[in-house]
């Protein structure tokens, strides 16, 4: 196949797909289109103020009906950065839904107040419920156990940017754990999606968990992963396999119905951790005891990297879904 890089070089158009979308799903994109994305992203990365206020004079509702840090505040510094103002919801009681508003009326008055929606609830069916009235494009920061794409995104980008003889083609390999729960970790979810729209670079993922073997996986996940390239393997150990691994992708929260769990909390990584000397460590974040604090100062903390690249993904992905993206291309 054609090296990823090349495909970047060429494919600038892949980004016109992306105007006026509502992004409920990983699913829903090409490799090209997020190749294209990650090329947008690191030229907003390089220089945030690339294109001068893009977004200016258009209004972004961030609706967060669960907790958030990373999520809403670096959608919120994307959307500034661009130029744009913001409405912010931050606690669904101050909205009609305590009154028993529905979230399609909800989606019908936020055509009249905003240009784009970015929305995280834990009830799986909501952000669809509100596309059904939407006439501006949302964006899922979080649906229950769902989704979570933009994260899975911000994960890939990283992975490319520290390792971007990835994009080559030239048979670069990289052995990776991801310690997570499929079926309950959103992030999880997204992340081996989008591990499948690239399965020349990805195609073995080690899946590191101590649940229950019927829990780890949705009816027919795997399946689907497998069928599309994805060379999934199961370990119920971390440390034997750590010194083998290039990436080790970490989380054990999860969110359920309105409040998280844990999972996978016997696996923690320290500086004692027998990792390869230039392995990456990778955590969505929020994290716990999983992941010693005594880290963040070794090269193999990628974590903070992964959250600030986030910003710049996000960027990438609102300008294209929002602003007409031939005035980006044009002087991209
Ligand atoms: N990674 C992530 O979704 O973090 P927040 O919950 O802080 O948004």
């Amino acid at each position: 196949p054609k090296a990823l890089l090349k495909r970047i070089q060429e494919d600038g158009d892949k980004l016109q797909v992306l105007a006026n979308q509502h992004i409920v799903s990983v699913e829903q994109f090409e490799a090209d289109t997020i190749l294209q994305l990650f090329r947008l992203a690191s030229k907003y990365e390089s220089n945030p103020l690339r294109f001068s206020d893009p977004l200016k004079g258009k209004i972004l509702i961030s609706a967060f009906y669960e907790p958030s840090t990373r999520t809403r505040l670096s959608f919120e510094s994307a959307w500034h950065r661009l130029g744009g103002d913001i409405m912010s919801i931050t606690d669904r009681a101050t909205t009609g839904i305590a009154k028993g508003e529905s979230l399609a009326d909800v989606g019908e008055m936020f055509n009249n107040y905003g240009d784009c929606v970015v929305l995280r609830e834990s009830n799986e069916d909501s952000v669809t419920e509100m596309t059904s009235t939407l006439r501006i494009p949302i964006i899922n920061a979080g649906n229950g156990t769902r989704e979570h794409p933009t994260q899975a995104m911000a994960d890939l980008y990283t992975i490319f940017k520290w390792k971007p003889e990835l994009l080559e083609n030239n048979g670069t390999k990289i052995k990776i754990a991801v310690i997570g729960v499929p079926s309950f970790m959103r992030t999880v979810r997204s992340l081996l999606k989008l591990f499948a729209l690239f399965p020349d670079i990805f195609s073995e993922v080690v899946l590191v968990h101590d649940s229950d073997e019927t829990e780890i996986f949705t009816p027919g996940q795997r399946e689907k992963l497998e069928a599309k390239g994805l060379n999934l393997t199961i370990s119920r150990t971390l440390d034997d396999i750590l010194p083998t691994l290039d990436v080790v992708y970490i989380n054990a929260i999860a969110w359920v119905g309105d409040s998280y769990e844990e999972h996978g909390t016997k696996f923690k990584l320290d500086k004692n951790s027998p990792l390869k000397e230039d392995a990456i460590i990778l955590h969505p974040l929020a994290r716990g005891d999983e992941l010693s604090t005594d880290l963040d100062e070794t090269p193999h903390n990628w974590y903070f990297s992964q959250a600030r690249g986030a910003v710049f993904l996000r960027m990438a992905l609102l300008t294209c879904m929002v602003e007409r993206t031939e005035r980006v291309l044009d002087v991209v």
